[in-house]
């Protein structure tokens, strides 16, 4: 029978694409966002995609209130935990309200599910839970050594989820480390829609190439990598999405905890991508390089072979692809 999944923050970027990606898989998905950094015409959006009304409730992961009728309500059997702040930066000027709503929200999550003996949960984390990896590519059992906010945030609701497993062995939790997510729907309808301004290369780069920003600022081209910038693992946010479809395959044939890294396995320079960028767009893209920012590491991919090997995931996009996608997002809907 299909199951009912709660989406905790299933507006947002990955959220949304996770959402479309369930319903492709027959999956009952409902989303939970307080369009903190998102937007209710997502919805709309979704059901074109999907072809079926997406129920939608709109609350605050937090409110433990909400989170207990919107199981029962909905006959959840499991929940996706996208829900949280993202910004590096934000968090470090903002610790507490970082703490409280990633941390707060994880604690609320955990002790609802657990009234309604919901115990399947799948949970975006970060590859920043690993902080500055003195090894690539980087398998799940480097250190953990975040030293930023968002990153111990991270961490920190991984070890929640881990011990409320380890306590009670009827869980089933999937912590999932995500390296660099970026691209969209191929049908354009949905992608990265950041309220402020964004964060990461691919959405930048976007606006500079449809005339919204001027230039793109290289952080660097003086680190000890090929041509100089910095090399990270992008990873295309339906891949990445296709992964939650397998932790929930996974889950419901398990239990405990187990921790994956959500990457391609290789590594692309920002050069790489401005070029990949280059091609979706058509034109050359302005960049300008700038000083290397605190906390940076020179390179940083995954090792996706547990993920390969224990929920038969891999990705199989390309950067071109993530390109073009992002660029479709970009001029035809955002
Ligand atoms: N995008 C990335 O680069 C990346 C990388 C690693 C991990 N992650 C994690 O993946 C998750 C999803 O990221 P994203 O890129 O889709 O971000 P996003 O900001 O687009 O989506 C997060 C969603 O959660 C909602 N939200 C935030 N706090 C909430 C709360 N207290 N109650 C209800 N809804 C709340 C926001 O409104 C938003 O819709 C986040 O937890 C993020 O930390 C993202």
């Amino acid at each position: 029978m299909a199951e009912t999944v709660l989406v905790t923050g299933g507006a947002g970027y990955v959220g949304s694409h996770v959402v479309a990606e369930l319903a492709r898989c027959g999956y009952f998905p409902v989303v939970l966002d307080n369009f903190a950094n998102s937007s209710p015409a997502v919805l709309p959006r979704l059901r074109r995609i999907t072809n079926q009304a997406v129920p939608c409730v709109a609350g605050d992961v937090r409110d433990r209130a909400t989170l207990s009728s919107a199981l029962a309500e909905h006959g959840v059997a499991a929940v996706v935990h996208c829900a949280g702040l993202k910004a590096v930066g934000e968090s470090e000027a903002q610790p507490l309200r970082y703490y409280d709503n990633n941390v707060g929200g994880a604690l609320a999550l955990v002790a609802a599910m657990a009234r309604r003996a919901v115990k399947r949960l799948v949970f975006s984390s970060s590859a920043s839970v690993y902080g500055q990896p003195d090894r690539n590519p980087v398998a799940e059992d480097a250190p953990l050594e975040a030293a930023g906010v968002y990153g111990r945030t991270k961490r920190d609701v991984e070890h929640i989820f881990a011990q409320a497993a380890a306590a009670d062995s009827t869980w089933s939790v999937a912590l999932l480390r995500y390296f660099n997510p970026a691209g969209a729907h191929p049908s354009g309808e949905i992608g990265e829609s950041p309220t402020g301004r964004p964060n990461n290369l691919v959405p930048v780069l976007a606006q500079v190439a449809s005339g919204r920003r001027r230039t793109i600022d290289v952080y660097g081209d003086d680190w000890p990598t090929p041509d100089g910038t910095g090399v990270r693992d992008y990873i295309h946010v339906m891949d990445l999405a296709e992964g939650h479809i397998c932790a929930l395959a996974h889950l419901a044939r398990t239990t405990g905890v187990g921790t994956f890294n959500l990457g391609s396995g290789s590594g692309h320079s920002v050069f790489e991508v401005i070029a990949a960028f280059e091609r979706a767009c058509g034109h050359a893209i302005e960049r300008r390089v700038a000083p290397r920012r605190a906390g940076d590491v020179a390179i940083c991919f995954a090792d996706p072979a547990r993920a390969n090997a224990v929920l038969g995931w891999r990705s199989h996009r390309d950067l071109d692809t993530i390109c073009a996608d992002a660029w479709r997002w970009q001029t035809t809907a955002s």
